[in-house]
């Protein structure tokens, strides 16, 4: 089996991943781990030194990787659906599950969080709502079931999306 997380950061992609892998006795894979393990230097540190295209570009190297032998739990980071061929492979060789927050749930977990360089601006709450906007109808094109994150905890939460596989 194999199961892809999608949804904006913050969302508990990893949190929800890895323990639904767990459960599953799956691996458990986060794109952005990989990204790092890649470049060779934290996502941040990419980012400013050769900008967002070029960390799509290894992302995207990564889906397709992925997809290309698509087995675990993959937690995808919160940018991956901005491709329509992500959205493609992801749609098309996992189970997807978007992980759905609202703004202000995201920023109450996020407010101290320095390692996403998106949000390292004046106004993230103001950025968290453009970015749900622009994206939560990629999400949901993506998905194949969409789970509210609001307040289950992470264990419940698994426990909704196995009973969704
Ligand atoms: C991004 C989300 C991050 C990471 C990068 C860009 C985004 O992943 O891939 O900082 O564009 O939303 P998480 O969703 O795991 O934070």
């Amino acid at each position: 089996m194999a199961v892809a997380l999608v949804g904006l950061p913050g969302a508990g992609k990893s949190a929800v991943g890895r323990r639904l892998g767990q459960r599953l006795q799956l691996p458990f894979i986060d794109t952005d781990h990989v990204v790092e393990q890649r470049v060779g230097c934290s996502i941040r540190d990419f980012f400013e030194r050769e900008g967002e295209t070029r960390f799509r570009d290894v992302e995207q190297q990564v889906i397709t990787d992925l997809a290309a032998n698509p087995s675990g739990v993959v937690a995808t980071g919160g940018g991956s659906v901005l491709r329509e061929c992500n959205r493609a492979q992801l749609r098309d060789r996992f189970h997807v599950i978007y992980l759905r927050s609202t703004p202000e749930d995201l920023f109450r977990r996020l407010r101290h969080d320095v390692k996403r360089p998106l949000l390292q601006v004046a106004d993230p709450l103001g950025r968290l709502r453009e970015l749900h906007g622009a994206r939560d109808p990629l999400y949901r094109e993506t998905a194949h079931d969409v789970v509210e994150t609001g307040r289950p905890s992470v264990a419940m939460l698994v426990n909704i999306i196995v009973m969704q596989l």
